[in-house]
């Protein structure tokens, strides 16, 4: 079971509050903006001039990529920098999603191997989820870093096996975020679309095998696998 991180198990938006206390009747601006914008640059550099080998020849950290995204979005809102190494700072204290810590302890009594694979570099990664304390239900933690590029680029997607060489049940990669599940399901893997704010189904790439509105309903669905295999 292969979680996104960002957006996922983690609440992008939750810099808001303090984005909002930096600049008055700006914080969810900021935050949208910079989710946005750092989600198109890790973009761009997946898919400017690839080596297969070595990954992006424009790669640069998921946090040089997060702080650039909220200077552009600074700047887009036609506000100063004071706050800026402040805000990127609280992306490593980012808020949990309530519904997490309960479902992945249930997985890991059930004996279900679990990772994160994130484009999150991967110091940043392990600071984020033991801040969020949810570092202790994952067997690993898989960095996009590791493939010096970013989903949906299919190297990304293939750190799984990497990992795992030899998975007992058919890969299921679990996220929010309905581009990355596009990604996921091109590369071949089972997927779970989390779709917590009830937002449209992606009108291109395939249908995910599975929705939610809660990370629970995840239990019902490796029921049904568990049963299967
Ligand atoms: C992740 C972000 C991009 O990979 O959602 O964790």
């Amino acid at each position: 079971m292969v979680f996104d991180a960002y957006g996922t198990l983690l609440d992008v938006f939750s810099i808001a509050r303090q984005a909002e206390l930096a600049y008055p009747g700006n914080g969810q601006n900021i935050a949208f903006g910079c989710r946005d914008k750092q989600v198109e640059y890790s973009r761009l550099i997946a898919m400017a001039d690839p080596d297969p080998v070595h990954g992006s020849r424009h790669h640069k950290s998921f946090g040089g990529i997060t702080l650039a995204a909220l200077q552009y979005t600074l700047a887009r809102l036609g506000l100063d920098e004071s706050g800026l190494q402040g805000l990127a700072d609280a992306h490593e204290r980012l808020e949990p999603f309530p519904d997490v810590a309960p479902v992945l302890a249930r997985l890991h009594a059930a004996g279900v191997k679990t990772a994160v694979l994130s484009n999150g570099d991967s110091g940043a990664l392990s600071r984020v989820l033991t801040h969020a304390h949810l570092i202790e239900h994952f067997d690993r933690i898989i960095s996009a870093e590791e493939a010096r590029t970013y989903k949906i680029a299919p190297s990304v997607y293939g750190l799984v096996s990497r990992h795992f060489p030899h998975p007992e049940t058919p890969v299921m990669f679990v996220s929010s975020n309905g581009w990355d599940i596009v990604g996921a399901g091109w590369f071949g893997f089972r997927t779970f679309w989390l779709n917590r704010a009830g937002l449209p189904a992606e009108t291109i790439g395939p249908v995910p095998d599975h929705v939610g509105k809660s990370l629970s309903e995840l239990l019902d669905v490796l029921g049904v696998h568990i049963a299967n295999h």
